[in-house]
């Protein structure tokens, strides 16, 4: 989101000592202090329904009483903390519950990296070992695409804010038209395909496709079916591995574990971060097939690759997907707030341009952009924490914990369609009261 010039006197101690750099605090602009599942309180007490989740790192809710318990035995039982890539009983439990619970399900066979604790470090790590695998070094991305801040995930991230803050030189990647950039009469996929084969195209034989299946900052926009499997096809065409960054829609956001379950493809590589943690704890993985697995040992390292407190919450945190209650409950909520926001559209036909994304992140594109961070500001408001994304900030993304409370989700969206009602009723008086002047 676009952050404001304002700055609240409840926050003088962060406007004065903490970085310039700093963003969330200046569109919610109150000090925090407790939290439960999907409501923050601020230290004033007023509760907020936390419609962000951390960006996608709280699916579980805040505090979840259940990961909750196993990290205070855990601490009270003097275990491992940090322990860097030491083999521990809680890294252990983890990777067995990861094999039982995710990947055998689905037959699906990765060996299993920890990269560091944040989702750029997947991101890097699937990029470097594409690199060495293919002896190549162009990495093909998309547009809108978010990875990551560290260098080689900005060289793949399409936002020209983010980018111009490297400062230096970013490259060794080719941004190609992600699907639907043209509209729908234009398959971008074929697009590429033609520019590989062509020798004229000026495109390096790249060593990887980096994508999400549904770019989270970039605007919701949700790749189909047809185009993930497209693309798939043209990576084994021309040699080319397929890394899907399931940063922040992996973890159930779009309504089952990984997000590209639906469309049946088989990535090369996979980055997890946010929810794998399970409570909101630094913990990120790259998935790698056992084939690409080429590493020498310590060949990429990092002293916080050994986050037990991550493995213990993150091993709690999988046995939500055991539970076929809880996935059809992710439905009947993704369904709750797609009913909404097309209600929405419907009310504000020339204000409103689109329904974007799936499952448990959704939003509506304004056409107007200013009038989403408008939106976020009337809801924060009234209690609701709403972020936006897109290049121009210019969707409304509605992203809850996957386990908020059915009557909380209600209750927020209640909130959102008075914010709307009440800043569109706004916006028509002003334009009224010009035009008569
Ligand atoms: C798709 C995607 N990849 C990578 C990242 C980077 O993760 P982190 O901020 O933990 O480095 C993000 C963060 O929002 C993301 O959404």
């Amino acid at each position: 989101m676009k952050q404001t010039a304002r700055k609240h006197p409840k926050l003088d101690v962060f406007n004065q000592m903490e970085s310039e750099v700093r963003s969330y605090c200046r569109s919610f602009q109150t000090v925090f202090s407790k939290a439960s599942n999907a409501i923050l309180w601020d230290k004033h007490h007023k509760a907020y329904i936390d419609f962000f989740a951390g960006a996608g790192a709280l699916n579980y809710g805040h505090n979840n009483p259940r990961i909750r318990e196993k990290l205070v035995q855990y601490l009270l039982e003097d275990g491992v903390t940090h322990s860097l890539d030491m083999a521990t009983e809680a890294k252990e439990n983890f990777l067995l519950r990861f094999h039982h619970l995710i990947l055998r399900p689905r037959s699906m066979s990765y060996k299993i990296m920890f990269p560091g604790p944040t989702g750029t470090n997947a991101v890097e790590s699937a990029l470097k070992i594409a690199r060495k695998v293919t002896g190549r070094t162009n990495i093909i991305c998309f547009t809108n695409a978010f990875h990551g801040m560290s260098l080689g995930s900005l060289s793949a991230t399409g936002n020209s804010f983010k980018r111009k803050g490297a400062g230096v030189t970013l490259g060794n990647t080719t941004f190609m038209p992600y699907d639907q950039y043209f509209g729908s009469s234009i398959d971008t996929s074929e697009m590429l395909d033609k520019l590989l084969d062509d020798p004229g195209s000026g495109i390096d034989k790249p060593a990887a496709v980096l994508l999400e299946t549904l770019q989270g900052e970039g605007g919701l926009h949700a790749a189909s079916t047809a185009w993930l499997q497209k693309i798939e096809n043209i990576c084994r065409k021309h040699g080319m591995l397929l890394i899907v960054d399931d940063v922040q829609m992996g973890c159930g956001r779009t309504g089952t574990f990984f997000s590209f379950e639906e469309a049946q493809i088989n990535p090369d590589l996979i980055c997890l971060s946010k929810s794998i943690g399970g409570y909101g704890l630094p913990m990120a993985l790259t998935l790698i097939k056992p084939e690409y697995d080429q590493w020498e040992p310590g060949e990429h390292n990092g002293t916080f690759r050994g986050n037990n407190l991550g493995f213990i919450a993150a091993s709690e945190a999988l046995e939500y997907w055991t539970d076929h209650d809880f996935t059809k409950q992710l439905t009947k909520k993704s369904e709750i707030i797609r009913s909404f926001l097309l209600r929405m559209l419907k009310a504000y036909p020339h204000q409103l341009s689109e329904v974007r994304g799936k499952g448990l992140i959704q939003g509506l594109a304004f056409v107007e952009p200013a009038h989403a961070g408008m939106l976020s500001a009337e809801a924060f408001d009234r209690g609701v924490i709403l972020e936006t994304s897109g290049p121009r900030d210019e969707v409304a993304k509605i992203m809850p914990p996957l386990t908020i409370e059915e009557k909380l989700l209600h209750e927020g969206l209640e909130r959102i369609e008075d914010a709307l009602h009440s800043m569109f009723s706004s916006i028509k008086m002003k334009g009224k009261v010009s035009a008569n002047a």
